[in-house]
């Protein structure tokens, strides 16, 4: 559930028109609930009640720096994937023993940043990044409480490009090496074995594989121990799918999967939930420029791009579109909805079935929260959207829109000798 609502006829952003924030601050543009975000916090949270448990926020899917504020004072950790993450949520305030750090490429610099922050637990993927961090702390001279993230071999179901728990993907360590990695970590100096951690993929919308990947940990946790290796944590990733246009499963049905095999596990669980608390929080606000018609085809030409919102092209993923007017008319068209960047895939709705707009109208492209402003870039020199946050009747720009200063801050110009050889 979520708090863009219309009313009367008008669609707002908890109590605040969309219209109205598209008139102060420009389109395109980003808009959260602060409310939507605590809500889906809470209702998560709930969910995991009775188990000890931590939710660390795939900050990944929306790291702009209010946002982390907002759930660190929730009460929330943090899953982090390199040191620019690291600083940002420590620059959010939060709890370094609430962070956990994953991914398959850290750098001895990370490992260094990660070490000395004193985070939670530092989620390892190959057998080099094992010696490594056992080097890097020995160097240190700290403990360093790591996990091993085992790749469980299942088919989460999902978009080939967000699914990593198939024994093909580069992530994790696979289930048949899980043992001889950790009879291997117990011999390497200054590593703390603390937990074993998983994630499958991503906008998960089954029980079955998070049910399946949970009896693969247990098992796994049960005859580590039974070899003397006990662990503090559990780490079971994020993925949770959020109902974009399928539908998923809800908070308390994925807890009931996820949980089910690991009763009696005995161990601290962690959740690396990203999509599910903020997908449906954000917006993306734009306003049509065109409506340009073809012999074969209408296009609804906008102001946003595939710079500012990728996941269509990347992952053909589908947004709903909706009018922030809707028009009284009811007529309905089929359309295309493109942005202005030179690509053909600069799109974000194909043969949509959509009110009929006009040069002006304002749309709202839904569920943009998760893995939208993260995702943006400058191409074709456009300046990335700015991000607000309303909060019941409050407005707060959290994140300008970039100038164009801002798009060539780091370049130089330079004036090549012997220019006229070629
Ligand atoms: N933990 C790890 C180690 C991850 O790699 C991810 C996401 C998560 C947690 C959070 O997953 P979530 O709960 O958000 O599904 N850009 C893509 C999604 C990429 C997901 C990457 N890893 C998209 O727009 O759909």
């Amino acid at each position: 559930m979520n708090y863009f609502n219309y009313h009367n006829d008008q669609l707002l952003a908890e109590d605040v028109p969309l219209s109205d924030l598209a008139a102060c601050y420009g389109t395109p543009l980003y808009v959260y609930s602060a409310r939507t975000l605590r809500r889906h916090f809470r209702v998560l949270s709930e969910a995991f009640a009775g188990t000890d448990s931590l939710i660390c926020f795939a900050m990944k899917a929306l790291s702009n720096l209010s946002i982390l504020k907002l759930f660190s004072d929730l009460g929330a950790g943090f899953d982090i994937v390199s040191s620019g993450e690291l600083m940002r949520c420590l620059k959010a305030g939060a709890d370094p023993g609430k962070i956990v750090f994953s991914g398959v490429g850290k750098t001895d610099e990370e490992l260094e940043a990660a070490l000395m922050a004193r985070i939670l637990m530092i989620n390892v993927e190959s057998r080099p990044e094992l010696h490594r961090v056992s080097a890097v702390a020995q160097r240190l001279k700290v403990q360093a409480p790591v996990s091993l993230r085992v790749n469980p071999d299942l088919d989460p179901g999902t978009h080939p490009h967000i699914s990593t728990g198939h024994r093909d993907s580069k992530f994790g360590i696979p289930l048949s090496q899980v043992h001889e990695y950790y009879a291997e970590a117990r011999t390497l100096k200054n590593l703390d074995l603390a937990g074993l951690s998983t994630h499958i993929g991503s906008q998960i919308t089954e029980t079955a594989p998070f049910a399946e990947a949970g009896v693969k940990v247990a098992k796994i946790v049960q005859e580590l121990r039974a070899t003397g290796v006990a662990l503090k944590y559990l780490d079971l990733g994020g993925g949770l799918g959020i109902p974009y246009q399928e539908q998923p499963p809800s908070p308390v049905q994925y807890a009931a999967a996820i949980l089910g095999p690991l009763r009696d596990i005995g161990l601290k669980i962690i959740l690396e939930p990203g999509r599910v608390l903020v997908g449906n929080a954000g917006v993306f606000l734009t306003k049509v420029l065109y409506v340009k018609e073809t012999d074969v085809k209408r296009f609804v030409v906008i102001d946003g791009a595939m710079n500012d919102l990728i996941r269509p092209v990347l992952y053909e993923a589908y947004h709903e579109i909706v009018p922030v007017v809707p028009r009284v008319s009811g007529e309905r068209v089929t359309a295309d909805v493109v942005g202005p960047v030179c690509e053909s895939g600069d799109f974000f709705a194909r043969e949509r079935d959509l009110p009929a707009l006009q040069a002006g109208d304002l749309l709202a492209v839904m569920s943009a929260g998760a893995y939208g402003f993260v995702m943006a870039s400058n191409y074709n020199s456009r300046l990335r959207p700015a991000e607000i946050l309303v909060n019941g009747a409050e407005v707060h720009v959290i994140r300008d829109r970039d100038t164009f200063e801002d798009v060539v801050r780091n370049e130089h110009i330079v004036t090549l000798k012997g220019g006229a050889d070629a």
